[in-house]
């Protein structure tokens, strides 16, 4: 009796192709990503054609002068929008036919989002606006003290859990915002222009604590207008006018 090769058991190094093949994927994969504005007829191509792999433990850059798309990149990564035409694949899985819940679902529980203005809410205090989105995925109070105290030690902000905003510096409240993004053990974190509201001293400070954080593991996608920041990261992403003009390694 012949044998197909279908009917042939599976080679038996399957656990090392399997490890292989994860540290090979990429955690986001863009393929020839698209996005239109339209507003009163008129047509702004914000992205044209962009390509991108982030990898599991990366920190990658993405620069360029205003306006070259880099917020509406960072946005489609996050599913905060959505691209005109392209492929979207985070984790393996493809994001363009999930529904409006399992978008929020994914974001909330995958996605860490760092803001230029920090976003954080004034009348709640620094321990409540960490714990707001564990809140919203159900976790219990327990549980969600210790994820806010972790969160808040890793960024050095645990003493000042009962403060308002308002009165914490800027420095502070991004990284009380860094704090935020982190507690959920997200896949990746993703920055906007975190140093653009900052002072220089604060701005490498917040800098400092990303770099930090990437060397504890986390996966990192910042943007930033400001070449001395992206130095910051292994790998620098050039946008101009939408499209990916440069990639080149840091070290
Ligand atoms: N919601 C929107 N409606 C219309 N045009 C937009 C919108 N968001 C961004 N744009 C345009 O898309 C281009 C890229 O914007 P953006 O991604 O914010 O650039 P960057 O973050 O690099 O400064 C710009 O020309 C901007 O005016
Ligand atoms: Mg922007």
């Amino acid at each position: 009796m012949t044998v197909t090769t279908q009917e042939r058991p599976a080679p038996a190094a399957t656990a090392a192709h399997g490890a292989a093949r994860e540290s090979a994927r990429a955690l986001l994969q863009l393929e020839n990503l698209c996005k239109v504005f339209t507003t009163d007829e008129v047509e702004t191509h914000a992205l044209s054609g962009v390509h991108l792999e982030i990898r599991k433990g990366e920190y990658v850059a993405i620069s360029g002068p205003s306006g070259c798309g880099k917020s509406t990149l960072l946005s489609i990564l996050g599913l905060l929008d959505t691209p005109s035409s392209g492929r979207y694949l985070l984790d393996g899985v493809p994001v363009e036919n999930l529904s409006f819940p399992e978008r929020a679902r994914i974001r909330n529980r995958q996605i860490g989002f760092v803001f230029q203005s920090f976003n954080l809410i004034g009348d709640l205090t620094v321990f409540e606006n960490v714990e707001l989105p564990l809140t919203y995925r159900g976790i219990g109070a327990s549980e969600r003290r210790r994820m806010v105290g972790e969160a808040l030690e890793r960024v050095s902000m645990a003493h000042r859990a009962r403060h308002l905003p308002a009165q914490l510096s800027g420095g502070q409240q991004q990284r009380v915002a860094v704090a935020r993004a982190l507690a959920g053990d997200p896949l990746i974190l993703l920055a906007d222009e975190p140093t653009g509201n900052l002072d220089s001293t604060n701005g490498e400070a917040v800098m400092d604590l990303l770099h930090e954080l990437h060397g504890m593991g986390s996966t990192i996608c910042m943007v930033t207008h400001d070449p001395r920041f992206a130095r910051h990261a292994e790998r620098t992403v050039h946008l101009f006018d939408g499209r990916v003009v440069d990639e080149r390694r840091e070290r």
